[in-house]
């Protein structure tokens, strides 16, 4: 099939380079012409493994294209795919004006004698579909086209494996020749009884409902790991429990310092906004937004117990900017409030991460120093915090670590590291939910 894809974000990018991969003739459009004239070298604006080599081996087969410009494959498509982004507003609610500006956009260049699918694949509010083929109607009131909602449901640092073995694709149209058009585009992705179909708005729906499902299970362990750590009760034995019921799951129920990226706090922003348009007061997403907000400070809670004296001049290496491993994402990324909040106490902070350094400093306070190795970090701080659980820290000895400081206080974020290796070096170790 021919496709276009507007945007070349995480989901469209990915997108592209994957209905590439499956022999399909994909052309990705992006306003910004920096950014098409890398793609067109084979270089991702984003760090995602396996993306690359996929990229360049479907530029190289003739499969995938780059365009400043919809209108050139636009008419020419079976599909057109809307990935662009949708930035929270001051309101919490979703900015759709990249939406709105490709639907006028179609509204110009589709034709009249071609049956075309439109899908919408960023996060929308519902009803967004439906306004979609509106805009474009009233332009072209003779336009052939059906909008729908397949939602996408990626994770980045894993965005490539997702997109080639998902649980399920969502394909939300009540057109029956767009739903049989989109089933045959997904059919090799994954198995019959995996692809549901709903209606366009139910689809919106699901992918806020999922992301907020999440969300809200992470909020809910992490506020059992702070119950956990009030009566010594340890988290890592309490979800082992838990997670063991099927109807739970052992999924997503890792304690921390919460959510941070690109969906997960946007996403459940909007969907409260959403309700309140509504007359309806999302009081269980707040909780899990509020309970988000405090968790990642717990660091600084910690170390403000340890020195009660003040934070001033307190030597600590933060480890770990990005808001997940396997990322260089910085989107609303714990480690930049907890590191603001460090700063504002006066700790003199040493920071480092594997792969996001100079993304990450406009983000950060002047004050903090950035480090391209660990030792250097590490080197004589009087307490080490872990933010980001990447491998090369978890590998890290603990002897190491002992030997570079000058203090003995690990607070790990993401209970990622070996308490029992920390302890026998004379550490006092902090975990989440852990006594
Ligand atoms: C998420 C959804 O998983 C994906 O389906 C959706 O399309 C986009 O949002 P992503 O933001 O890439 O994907 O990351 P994910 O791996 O889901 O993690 C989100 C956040 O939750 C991270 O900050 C992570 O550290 C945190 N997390 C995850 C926990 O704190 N505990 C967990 O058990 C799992």
């Amino acid at each position: 099939m021919k496709l276009t894809i507007v945007g070349t974000g995480y989901v469209g990018l990915v997108s592209g380079v994957s209905f590439a991969e499956l022999g399909n003739d994909v052309v990705c459009v992006d306003k910004d012409e920096r950014k098409i004239e890398q793609l067109k070298k084979g270089i991702s604006p984003i760090y995602e493994e396996g993306l690359e080599p996929l990229l360049e081996k479907n530029i190289h087969n003739g499969k995938i294209h780059f365009n400043t410009d919809l209108g050139e494959s636009a008419s020419d498509s079976d599909i057109i795919m809307i990935a662009v982004g949708t930035p929270q507003a001051d309101d919490g609610s979703a900015d759709l004006s990249f939406v709105w500006a490709v639907a006028e956009e179609l509204g110009d260049v589709l034709p009249s004698d071609k049956r075309t699918v439109v899908v919408n694949k960023s996060t929308v509010p519902i009803g967004t579909a439906e306004e979609v083929e509106s805009i474009i109607r009233e332009k072209n009131s003779r336009v052939d086209v059906a909008v729908c909602s397949v939602p996408e449901f990626l994770r980045e640092g894993s965005a490539v494996k997702d997109t080639f073995k998902p649980d399920r694709i969502i394909i939300g149209t009540n057109v029956s020749w767009a739903k049989e058009r989109l089933i045959q585009l997904h059919a090799p992705l994954a198995d019959a009884e995996q692809i549901i179909t709903t209606s366009p708005h139910s689809a919106e729906m699901i992918k806020y409902a999922s992301n907020a499902f999440l969300a809200t299970k992470i909020s809910f362990v992490n506020e059992i790991a702070n119950i956990c750590e009030a009566y010594g009760a340890n988290i890592d034995e309490v979800v082992q429990g838990v997670g063991a019921d099927r109807r739970i799951s052992p999924h997503f129920l890792n304690a921390g310092l919460g959510y941070g990226g690109s969906c997960f706090p946007k996403d459940v922003q909007a969907l409260i906004a959403l309700a309140k348009d509504k007359d309806y007061e999302a009081n269980l997403l707040r909780s899990t937004t509020t309970i988000n907000a405090t968790q990642r400070l717990k660091p600084v809670e910690i170390l403000r117990q340890r020195f009660p004296e003040g934070l001033g001049d307190v030597k600590v290496a933060v480890l770990g900017l990005a808001f997940k491993p396997g990322t260089d994402d910085m989107r609303y990324a714990p480690s930049i409030d907890i590191i603001h909040e460090l700063v504002k106490a006066g700790a003199d902070v040493h920071a480092h991460d594997p792969i996001v350094l100079d993304d990450a400093a406009p983000l950060l306070p002047r004050a903090v120093s950035l480090h391209e190795n660990i030792e250097q970090a590490l080197a004589d701080a009087d307490a080490m915090v872990l933010v980001t659980e990447w491998d090369a820290y978890k590998q890290y000895p603990a002897a190491d670590v002992s030997s570079a400081m000058t203090g003995k206080i690990v607070v790990d974020g993401r209970n990622a590291l070996d308490a029992n290796m920390f302890k026998e070096q004379g550490f006092d170790y902090y975990g989440i939910g852990r006594r």
